[in-house]
This record gives structure tokens, C-alpha cells and sequence, in this order.
């Protein structure tokens, strides 16, 4: 059994995906602008990623703008049966890369139409609705109207499942009045956990939380006692973190994002570590 078997699966609406994912917003160029310096060093982290085992991918239209996704389709077009690829709407760069909200219904199934065409799809699995009230974080507000707009796409069959990023446990209860959720995106790590209840809450129901920058995105998860359990256990920092992730909750699916074949073996060995009781204690103490 390889380490991503071992580290279980969990269900995206009527899919059942690997809990070690990947996420592709660091194979877009410098601010996830432009194309990466590298673009056949960017194919191959995705054909390692599905080589090794992975079955659950993470993309944006917006990222690059539109980089990622031909990307995706470059390197793994067709696609395998059993990949789930998810993406998110509701965004959208200016000519400077500023991250702009794009909400109106016109935006959203432009969005979808983006996706699909540059995913080279006829349907998308999981779409996220990501939230743009402030782009860094949570901040409450009814998302009923775009939500909407998501769900009449769905009906017309070009979304399959629906899911929602960067909102708030009041925002969760208002989607799910209105569509069927499968996931939540936001941001999420041994050293931000704003969102302890909140997935305990959906593990109950079923739904899986996707946590984002699970290393702490643009600032690396850095930390004494990261790196001293780290060096007991032979393994890295990051292994560690990823490896805490997948013990907090049965529903966390990881989409770790990295632009290297290096960095994304390590991630996804991490089943093989084993974290003890005293040592998840020492971790909580992250927070
Ligand atoms: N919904 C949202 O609003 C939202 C926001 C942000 C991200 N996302 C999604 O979440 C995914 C994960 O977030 P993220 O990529 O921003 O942040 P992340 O996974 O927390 O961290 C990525 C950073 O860690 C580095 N890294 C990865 N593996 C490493 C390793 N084994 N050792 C050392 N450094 C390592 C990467 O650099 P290298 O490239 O050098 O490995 C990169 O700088 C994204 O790819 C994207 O798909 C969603």
C-alpha cells in the first residue's frame, strides 16, 4: 500500500477522493501571475502527483490568470477515470494581478465557462464558490445571490457538486439552506485554527474541509517545536504539519501546493509518520 492509500479516503459529494491531494496555485508564475519560470519542471509535479497515486487536485481559474488550468489539461488530459479536479469562482486578477472580487451571476458562469474550456471539460466535478467580501479572510455577509447564480449552473448541468471557500460558520449554514455543500475551503494549519468547531461540525455531517495554506502559504509554518519533533520522528517540518492535519479530523482532505517534484514526494509520504498521543498535545500547543 503506498503512503497516499494509507492515508485514507473521504467523500466529495457522491466521489470518494485520496486524502492526499495537491493543490496547483504555486505552478502559476511569481504572485500566481504570469507562467511559471519553468513550465516543463511545472507538467511534472502534476504527472508525478497522479503517477504517485493522487486523486484529488486543486485548481482557480484565476490563478496565472487561466495558468494552472491549461496546465493541468497539458499534463493530464485525458484524464483518469477516478481524478477529481475542484476549482473555485467568485475571483478575478486586473492587468496587475490584484485579487478582485467577481460575484455578479454574469461573472460566475463566465467563470464556469473559463473552467471548462481551459480544463478541456464538459463538467465540472466540484466547483467552490470563494467568497470575496475581503480577500484574506472570513468576514460576514449573506451569500445567498451568488450562491444562487452557482447552484442555476449547476441545474443546467455544468457544475456537479458545489462547495464554498473563505466563509464563515454562519455562511456554511446559510449554503447549505440553499444548495447541497460538499466542501469547504479556507484557511487552515497547526498555527491558525480558527476553524476547530467548524470542522468537528462538518466531520458530523459528512463534509469535507479542504484546508488552505496547510504550511502556511506565503509564510512557511516555522516553529521550535515543529522542528524538534520533526528531527525525533525523521521527518521535516512540513511532513509534521501535514501529518497533524490528517490525525485532527476524519473529513480533512490536503491539497499541499508546491512548484517542485522534491517537495511533493516528501508531502505525500507523510502516512508513513507516525504521531503519538503526547506528541499531538505538543503540536496543539502550536495554536
Ligand atoms: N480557497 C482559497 O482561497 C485558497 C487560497 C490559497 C490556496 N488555495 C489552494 O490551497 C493550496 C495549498 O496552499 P498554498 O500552496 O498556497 O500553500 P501551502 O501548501 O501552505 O504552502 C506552499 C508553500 O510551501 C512550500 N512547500 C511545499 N511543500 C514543501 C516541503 N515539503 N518543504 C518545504 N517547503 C514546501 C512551497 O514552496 P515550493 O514550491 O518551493 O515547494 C510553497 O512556498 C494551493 O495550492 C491552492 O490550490 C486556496
Amino acid at each position: 500500500m503506498t503512503s497516499i492509500d494509507k492515508s485514507g479516503t473521504f467523500a466529495l459529494g457522491d466521489r470518494t477522493v485520496k486524502r492526499l491531494g495537491y493543490g496547483t496555485m504555486q505552478l502559476a508564475g511569481p504572485g500566481v501571475f504570469g507562467p511559471p519560470k519553468d513550465q516543463e519542471a511545472a507538467l511534472a509535479v502534476l504527472r508525478e502527483a497522479v503517477a504517485a497515486g493522487v486523486n484529488h487536485i486543486d485548481t482557480a481559474d484565476f490563478y496565472g490568470p487561466h495558468i494552472t488550468n491549461k496546465l493541468i489539461r497539458q499534463a493530464l488530459a485525458p484524464y483518469p477515470d477516478d481524478l477529481v479536479i475542484d476549482t473555485k469562482i467568485g475571483a478575478r486578477r486586473d492587468e496587475n494581478g490584484a485579487w478582485l472580487p467577481a460575484f455578479s451571476a454574469e461573472d460566475l458562469t463566465q467563470a464556469v465557462h473559463d473552467n471548462l474550456r481551459n480544463l478541456g471539460l464538459d463538467v465540472l466535478e466540484v466547483v467552490n464558490l470563494r467568497i470575496m467580501f475581503n480577500a484574506h479572510h472570513p468576514v460576514e455577509g449573506s451569500i445567498e445571490a451568488p450562491l444562487t447564480a452557482l447552484a442555476e449552473l449547476q441545474q443546467q448541468g455544468l457544475v456537479r457538486h458545489i462547495g464554498l471557500s473563505n466563509v464563515t460558520p454562519a455562511q456554511v449554514a446559510e449554503g447549505r439552506r440553499i444548495c447541497d455543500i460538499v466542501c469547504v475551503q479556507n484557511h487552515y494549519n497547526l498555527a491558525h485554527r480558527a476553524d476547530d468547531a467548524l470542522i468537528d461540525d462538518l466531520a458530523r455531517d459528512g463534509i469535507a474541509y479542504v484546508p488552505f495554506f496547510p504550511l502556511g502559504g506565503f509564510t512557511p509554518l516555522q516553529s521550535s517545536t515543529l522542528s524538534a519533533i520533526a528531527e525525533r520522528l525523521d521527518a521535516t517540518p512540513m511532513q509534521v504539519a501535514l501529518g497533524w492535519l490528517l490525525r485532527r479530523a476524519p473529513n480533512i482532505l490536503l491539497i499541499p501546493g508546491t512548484s517542485s517534484v522534491a517537495h511533493l514526494l516528501e508531502n505525500i509520504a507523510v502516512a508513513k509518520i507516525n504521531l503519538s498521543d503526547d506528541t499531538l498535545k505538543d503540536l496543539d500547543y502550536m495554536a
